[in-house]
Protein backbone atom coordinates (compact mmCIF):
# COMPACT_ATOMS: atom_id res chain seq x y z
CA UNK A 1 0.00 0.00 0.00
CA UNK A 2 1.74 3.53 -0.52
CA UNK A 3 1.99 5.97 2.22
CA UNK A 4 -1.00 8.14 0.29
CA UNK A 5 -3.56 5.33 0.40
CA UNK A 6 -3.24 3.98 4.26
CA UNK A 7 -6.20 4.85 6.42
CA UNK A 8 -5.82 7.49 8.77
CA UNK A 9 -7.60 9.54 10.88
CA UNK A 10 -8.12 13.41 9.65
CA UNK A 11 -11.13 15.75 10.35
CA UNK A 12 -13.02 18.26 8.65
CA UNK A 13 -10.71 20.78 9.93
CA UNK A 14 -7.63 18.73 7.87
CA UNK A 15 -6.77 17.36 11.40
CA UNK A 16 -4.52 14.20 11.98
CA UNK A 17 -5.86 12.08 14.65
CA UNK A 18 -2.27 10.40 15.88
CA UNK A 19 -2.81 10.30 19.63
CA UNK A 20 -5.34 8.67 21.96
CA UNK A 21 -6.42 9.01 25.53
CA UNK A 22 -7.50 5.39 26.70
CA UNK A 23 -9.18 6.15 30.09
CA UNK A 24 -8.81 2.13 31.66
CA UNK A 25 -11.58 2.75 34.80
CA UNK A 26 -13.21 5.56 36.12
CA UNK A 27 -12.01 4.55 39.44
CA UNK A 28 -9.51 6.33 41.70
CA UNK A 29 -7.94 5.74 45.45
CA UNK A 30 -7.55 9.37 45.81
CA UNK A 31 -10.31 11.94 45.24
CA UNK A 32 -8.57 15.24 44.26
CA UNK A 33 -10.75 18.40 45.36
CA UNK A 34 -10.76 19.76 41.63
CA UNK A 35 -10.99 16.22 39.88
CA UNK A 36 -14.25 14.01 42.01
CA UNK A 37 -16.57 15.70 44.31
CA UNK A 38 -16.59 13.69 47.41
CA UNK A 39 -19.53 11.20 46.91
CA UNK A 40 -18.87 9.60 43.70
CA UNK A 41 -20.75 7.41 41.83
CA UNK A 42 -18.47 5.39 39.87
CA UNK A 43 -19.55 3.24 36.57
CA UNK A 44 -21.08 -0.07 37.50
CA UNK A 45 -18.08 -2.48 36.44
CA UNK A 46 -20.51 -4.43 33.75
CA UNK A 47 -20.83 -1.34 31.77
CA UNK A 48 -17.30 -0.88 31.75
CA UNK A 49 -15.00 -2.45 28.50
CA UNK A 50 -13.42 -5.23 29.11
CA UNK A 51 -9.37 -5.41 28.75
CA UNK A 52 -9.90 -7.36 25.53
CA UNK A 53 -12.21 -4.59 24.24
CA UNK A 54 -9.83 -2.09 25.00
CA UNK A 55 -6.91 -3.93 23.18
CA UNK A 56 -9.32 -4.48 20.34
CA UNK A 57 -9.95 -0.19 20.43
CA UNK A 58 -6.30 0.22 20.82
CA UNK A 59 -5.25 -2.04 17.88
CA UNK A 60 -7.56 -0.61 15.48
CA UNK A 61 -6.88 2.58 16.50
CA UNK A 62 -3.27 1.93 15.41
CA UNK A 63 -4.18 0.57 12.37
CA UNK A 64 -5.75 3.92 11.34
CA UNK A 65 -2.54 5.67 12.11
CA UNK A 66 -2.40 6.49 15.43
CA UNK A 67 1.04 6.40 16.60
CA UNK A 68 0.76 7.21 20.51
CA UNK A 69 -1.49 5.74 23.16
CA UNK A 70 -1.59 7.10 26.58
CA UNK A 71 -3.97 4.94 29.49
CA UNK A 72 -5.84 7.72 31.89
CA UNK A 73 -8.30 7.13 34.33
CA UNK A 74 -9.78 7.93 37.07
CA UNK A 75 -5.89 5.84 38.17
CA UNK A 76 -5.12 3.14 35.70
CA UNK A 77 -3.26 1.32 38.00
CA UNK A 78 -6.48 0.25 40.02
CA UNK A 79 -7.64 -1.05 36.84
CA UNK A 80 -6.98 -5.14 37.39
CA UNK A 81 -4.47 -6.74 35.40
CA UNK A 82 -3.85 -3.41 33.62
CA UNK A 83 0.10 -4.71 33.02
CA UNK A 84 -1.78 -7.09 30.50
CA UNK A 85 -3.34 -4.80 28.36
CA UNK A 86 0.07 -2.74 28.56
CA UNK A 87 1.82 -5.76 27.42
CA UNK A 88 -0.52 -6.56 24.26
CA UNK A 89 -0.78 -2.78 23.32
CA UNK A 90 3.10 -2.80 23.57
CA UNK A 91 3.22 -5.20 21.07
CA UNK A 92 1.44 -3.21 18.41
CA UNK A 93 3.58 -2.86 15.66
CA UNK A 94 3.20 1.09 14.43
CA UNK A 95 2.91 2.17 18.30
CA UNK A 96 5.54 4.49 18.92
CA UNK A 97 4.81 5.75 22.27
CA UNK A 98 2.29 3.98 25.16
CA UNK A 99 2.36 6.30 28.20
CA UNK A 100 0.60 6.57 31.19
CA UNK A 101 -0.92 9.15 33.57
CA UNK A 102 -0.97 7.95 37.09
CA UNK A 103 -1.20 9.46 40.64
CA UNK A 104 1.80 7.50 41.55
CA UNK A 105 0.62 5.77 44.72
CA UNK A 106 1.32 2.29 43.77
CA UNK A 107 4.18 2.58 41.24
CA UNK A 108 6.15 0.73 44.26
CA UNK A 109 4.76 -2.22 43.02
CA UNK A 110 3.71 -1.55 39.36
CA UNK A 111 7.18 0.40 37.84
CA UNK A 112 9.09 -2.56 36.77
CA UNK A 113 6.34 -4.58 35.33
CA UNK A 114 5.37 -1.47 33.26
CA UNK A 115 8.81 -1.03 32.26
CA UNK A 116 8.66 -4.77 31.01
CA UNK A 117 4.98 -4.46 28.88
CA UNK A 118 6.93 -1.91 26.92
CA UNK A 119 5.57 1.32 28.66
CA UNK A 120 7.76 3.80 26.99
CA UNK A 121 6.92 6.87 29.18
CA UNK A 122 4.74 8.09 32.68
CA UNK A 123 3.28 11.23 33.55
CA UNK A 124 2.78 11.46 37.82
CA UNK A 125 0.71 13.61 39.15
CA UNK A 126 1.67 15.86 42.12
CA UNK A 127 0.24 19.53 43.29
CA UNK A 128 2.11 19.58 46.35
CA UNK A 129 4.93 18.84 48.06
CA UNK A 130 3.50 19.34 51.48
CA UNK A 131 2.10 16.36 53.30
CA UNK A 132 -0.80 18.22 55.49
CA UNK A 133 -1.53 19.79 51.99
CA UNK A 134 -1.16 16.79 49.72
CA UNK A 135 -3.59 15.29 51.91
CA UNK A 136 -6.33 18.22 51.93
CA UNK A 137 -5.66 18.06 48.05
CA UNK A 138 -6.54 14.63 47.18
CA UNK A 139 -9.22 14.25 50.47
CA UNK A 140 -7.34 10.90 51.47
CA UNK A 141 -3.51 10.32 50.20
CA UNK A 142 -0.02 9.98 52.00
CA UNK A 143 1.76 12.04 49.51
CA UNK A 144 4.96 9.18 50.87
CA UNK A 145 3.11 6.68 48.59
CA UNK A 146 3.76 9.30 45.71
CA UNK A 147 6.91 10.28 46.04
CA UNK A 148 8.44 6.48 46.76
CA UNK A 149 6.76 5.50 43.13
CA UNK A 150 8.39 8.70 41.68
CA UNK A 151 11.55 6.86 42.98
CA UNK A 152 10.46 3.59 41.57
CA UNK A 153 10.01 4.87 38.37
CA UNK A 154 13.17 6.56 38.19
CA UNK A 155 14.79 3.19 39.45
CA UNK A 156 13.30 1.57 36.38
CA UNK A 157 14.78 3.74 33.90
CA UNK A 158 11.78 5.75 32.38
CA UNK A 159 13.03 8.20 30.74
CA UNK A 160 11.56 11.79 30.87
CA UNK A 161 9.32 11.45 33.24
CA UNK A 162 7.12 14.45 33.77
CA UNK A 163 4.91 15.69 36.77
CA UNK A 164 1.89 16.90 36.64
CA UNK A 165 0.59 19.56 38.62
CA UNK A 166 -2.52 21.57 38.84
CA UNK A 167 -2.29 24.99 40.04
CA UNK A 168 -5.16 26.26 42.15
CA UNK A 169 -5.37 30.26 43.77
CA UNK A 170 -4.45 30.22 47.32
CA UNK A 171 -3.90 26.21 47.32
CA UNK A 172 -0.79 25.73 46.07
CA UNK A 173 0.10 28.33 43.91
CA UNK A 174 2.78 29.09 46.19
CA UNK A 175 4.44 26.05 45.84
CA UNK A 176 4.94 26.40 42.16
CA UNK A 177 8.57 27.40 42.62
CA UNK A 178 9.00 24.48 44.81
CA UNK A 179 7.72 22.12 42.57
CA UNK A 180 10.50 22.89 39.82
CA UNK A 181 13.28 22.59 42.25
CA UNK A 182 12.13 19.13 43.91
CA UNK A 183 11.53 17.76 39.63
CA UNK A 184 14.94 19.41 38.05
CA UNK A 185 16.48 17.36 41.25
CA UNK A 186 15.36 14.32 40.50
CA UNK A 187 16.18 15.15 36.33
CA UNK A 188 12.07 15.39 36.10
CA UNK A 189 10.05 17.50 33.70
CA UNK A 190 7.09 19.56 34.54
CA UNK A 191 3.85 20.88 33.31
CA UNK A 192 1.59 22.82 35.25
CA UNK A 193 -2.17 22.87 34.36
CA UNK A 194 -5.20 25.71 34.84
CA UNK A 195 -8.20 23.44 36.29
CA UNK A 196 -10.57 22.55 33.76
CA UNK A 197 -14.68 22.83 34.43
CA UNK A 198 -15.29 19.51 34.02
CA UNK A 199 -17.75 18.41 36.19
CA UNK A 200 -19.77 19.93 39.32
CA UNK A 201 -17.77 20.20 42.23
CA UNK A 202 -18.64 21.84 45.37
CA UNK A 203 -15.65 22.25 47.24
CA UNK A 204 -13.87 25.53 45.95
CA UNK A 205 -15.19 28.07 43.39
CA UNK A 206 -13.36 27.32 40.39
CA UNK A 207 -13.22 31.33 39.24
CA UNK A 208 -11.58 32.06 42.42
CA UNK A 209 -8.97 28.77 42.18
CA UNK A 210 -8.22 30.21 38.54
CA UNK A 211 -3.72 31.10 38.50
CA UNK A 212 -3.47 31.27 35.07
CA UNK A 213 0.05 29.88 33.60
CA UNK A 214 1.26 33.74 32.33
CA UNK A 215 1.16 34.43 36.20
CA UNK A 216 3.31 30.85 36.96
CA UNK A 217 5.56 31.63 34.25
CA UNK A 218 6.33 34.76 35.66
CA UNK A 219 6.41 33.53 39.22
CA UNK A 220 9.40 30.97 37.58
CA UNK A 221 11.07 33.44 35.82
CA UNK A 222 12.23 35.58 38.68
CA UNK A 223 14.30 32.77 39.12
CA UNK A 224 14.92 30.81 35.77
CA UNK A 225 15.76 31.71 32.68
CA UNK A 226 12.82 29.90 30.57
CA UNK A 227 12.87 30.00 26.74
CA UNK A 228 10.18 28.93 25.19
CA UNK A 229 10.45 26.27 22.58
CA UNK A 230 9.29 26.56 19.41
CA UNK A 231 8.67 22.82 18.18
CA UNK A 232 5.00 22.17 18.62
CA UNK A 233 3.54 18.72 19.94
CA UNK A 234 0.23 18.90 18.61
CA UNK A 235 -0.80 18.96 21.72
CA UNK A 236 -1.94 22.04 24.04
CA UNK A 237 1.29 22.02 26.04
CA UNK A 238 3.40 24.84 25.71
CA UNK A 239 7.13 23.90 26.72
CA UNK A 240 9.95 26.01 28.15
CA UNK A 241 13.67 25.07 28.39
CA UNK A 242 15.46 26.26 31.09
CA UNK A 243 18.79 28.07 29.74
CA UNK A 244 21.93 25.43 30.41
CA UNK A 245 20.15 22.43 31.25
CA UNK A 246 18.11 20.17 28.98
CA UNK A 247 14.86 19.99 31.61
CA UNK A 248 11.64 21.90 30.67
CA UNK A 249 8.75 23.50 32.21
CA UNK A 250 5.07 23.02 30.16
CA UNK A 251 2.37 24.91 30.68
CA UNK A 252 -1.02 23.45 29.95
CA UNK A 253 -3.72 26.68 29.76
CA UNK A 254 -7.04 25.97 28.32
CA UNK A 255 -8.49 28.93 29.79
CA UNK A 256 -5.19 31.33 28.49
CA UNK A 257 -4.34 29.79 25.47
CA UNK A 258 -6.76 28.38 23.36
CA UNK A 259 -4.47 24.85 21.58
CA UNK A 260 -7.54 23.70 19.43
CA UNK A 261 -6.30 24.61 15.82
CA UNK A 262 -3.83 21.91 16.19
CA UNK A 263 -5.35 19.20 18.12
CA UNK A 264 -4.28 15.73 17.31
CA UNK A 265 -6.00 13.59 20.10
CA UNK A 266 -9.77 11.60 20.62
CA UNK A 267 -10.52 10.36 24.28
CA UNK A 268 -12.27 7.18 24.76
CA UNK A 269 -13.72 6.31 28.47
CA UNK A 270 -13.77 3.44 30.43
CA UNK A 271 -17.10 2.77 29.07
CA UNK A 272 -16.14 2.61 25.84
CA UNK A 273 -17.37 5.87 24.71
CA UNK A 274 -15.54 8.05 21.73
CA UNK A 275 -15.18 11.78 22.75
CA UNK A 276 -13.65 13.62 19.92
CA UNK A 277 -12.87 16.52 22.26
CA UNK A 278 -12.36 17.56 26.15
CA UNK A 279 -14.66 20.20 26.28
CA UNK A 280 -17.67 19.38 23.89
CA UNK A 281 -20.17 16.50 24.59
CA UNK A 282 -19.92 15.22 21.10
CA UNK A 283 -19.20 11.37 21.60
CA UNK A 284 -19.76 7.82 19.76
CA UNK A 285 -20.83 4.68 21.33
CA UNK A 286 -18.15 2.33 20.80
CA UNK A 287 -19.10 -0.36 23.45
CA UNK A 288 -21.77 -0.99 21.42
CA UNK A 289 -20.16 -1.59 17.62
CA UNK A 290 -17.20 -3.73 19.56
CA UNK A 291 -20.13 -6.29 21.10
CA UNK A 292 -22.26 -5.94 17.83
CA UNK A 293 -19.02 -7.38 16.15
CA UNK A 294 -17.19 -9.60 18.48
CA UNK A 295 -15.18 -10.84 15.62
CA UNK A 296 -15.50 -8.30 12.85
CA UNK A 297 -13.15 -5.35 13.43
CA UNK A 298 -14.33 -3.74 10.42
CA UNK A 299 -17.27 -1.83 11.82
CA UNK A 300 -15.65 -0.55 14.63
CA UNK A 301 -12.88 0.68 11.88
CA UNK A 302 -15.59 2.35 9.97
CA UNK A 303 -17.25 3.94 13.15
CA UNK A 304 -13.88 5.81 13.93
CA UNK A 305 -13.40 6.91 10.40
CA UNK A 306 -17.05 8.64 10.49
CA UNK A 307 -16.81 9.62 13.94
CA UNK A 308 -14.08 12.60 12.17
CA UNK A 309 -17.03 14.46 10.93
CA UNK A 310 -18.42 14.96 13.95
CA UNK A 311 -15.14 16.06 15.88
CA UNK A 312 -15.91 19.97 17.08
CA UNK A 313 -13.42 22.99 15.96
CA UNK A 314 -12.62 23.06 19.90
CA UNK A 315 -13.53 23.58 23.27
CA UNK A 316 -15.39 27.02 24.94
CA UNK A 317 -14.24 27.09 28.86
CA UNK A 318 -14.78 30.38 30.31
CA UNK A 319 -13.80 30.38 33.69
CA UNK A 320 -15.89 33.40 34.65
CA UNK A 321 -18.90 31.12 33.61
CA UNK A 322 -20.78 29.92 36.78
CA UNK A 323 -21.76 26.80 35.26
CA UNK A 324 -19.84 23.85 34.36
CA UNK A 325 -20.21 23.39 30.45
CA UNK A 326 -19.55 19.89 30.46
CA UNK A 327 -21.51 17.35 32.80
CA UNK A 328 -18.64 14.73 33.00
CA UNK A 329 -15.45 14.88 35.60
CA UNK A 330 -12.46 14.38 34.59
CA UNK A 331 -12.07 10.78 35.89
CA UNK A 332 -14.60 10.03 33.39
CA UNK A 333 -13.14 11.91 30.42
CA UNK A 334 -9.61 10.54 30.65
CA UNK A 335 -7.30 13.20 32.82
N1 LIG B 1 -8.67 20.33 35.58
C1 LIG B 1 -7.39 20.12 35.22
N2 LIG B 1 -6.73 18.98 35.45
C2 LIG B 1 -7.40 18.01 36.07
N3 LIG B 1 -7.01 16.76 36.42
C3 LIG B 1 -8.06 16.16 36.99
N4 LIG B 1 -9.13 16.98 37.03
C4 LIG B 1 -8.74 18.14 36.45
C5 LIG B 1 -9.40 19.38 36.19
N5 LIG B 1 -10.67 19.61 36.53
C6 LIG B 1 -5.65 16.24 36.16
C7 LIG B 1 -4.96 15.61 37.32
C8 LIG B 1 -4.00 14.69 36.67
C9 LIG B 1 -4.71 14.27 35.44
C10 LIG B 1 -5.26 12.90 35.58
O1 LIG B 1 -5.75 15.20 35.22
O2 LIG B 1 -4.26 16.43 38.13
O3 LIG B 1 -2.78 15.31 36.39
FE1 LIG C 1 -7.57 10.38 41.11
FE2 LIG C 1 -6.14 11.72 39.33
FE3 LIG C 1 -8.69 12.43 39.81
FE4 LIG C 1 -6.82 12.81 41.67
S1 LIG C 1 -6.92 13.78 39.65
S2 LIG C 1 -8.87 11.92 42.00
S3 LIG C 1 -5.48 11.11 41.40
S4 LIG C 1 -8.01 10.54 38.91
Amino acid sequence: MSIASQPALIDRFGRRINYVRLSVTDRCDLRCVYCMSEDMTFVPRSQLLTLEEMARVGRVFVQLGVSKIRLTGGEPLTRRNIVRLCEELGELEGLRDLTMTTNGTQLTTYAAALKQAGLTRLNISLDTLKPERFRQLTRMGDINKTLAGIDAALEQGFERIKLNAVVLKHRNHDEVLDLVEFAFNKGLDISFIEEMPLGAISEHSRAEAYYSSDEILRDLREYYDLQPIVAHTGGPSKYYAVAGSDRRVGFISPHSHNFCGDCNRVRVTAEGRLLLCLGQEHSVDLRRILRANPLDDEPLLQALQEAMQIKPFGHEFEVTQAKEQVVRYMNMTGG
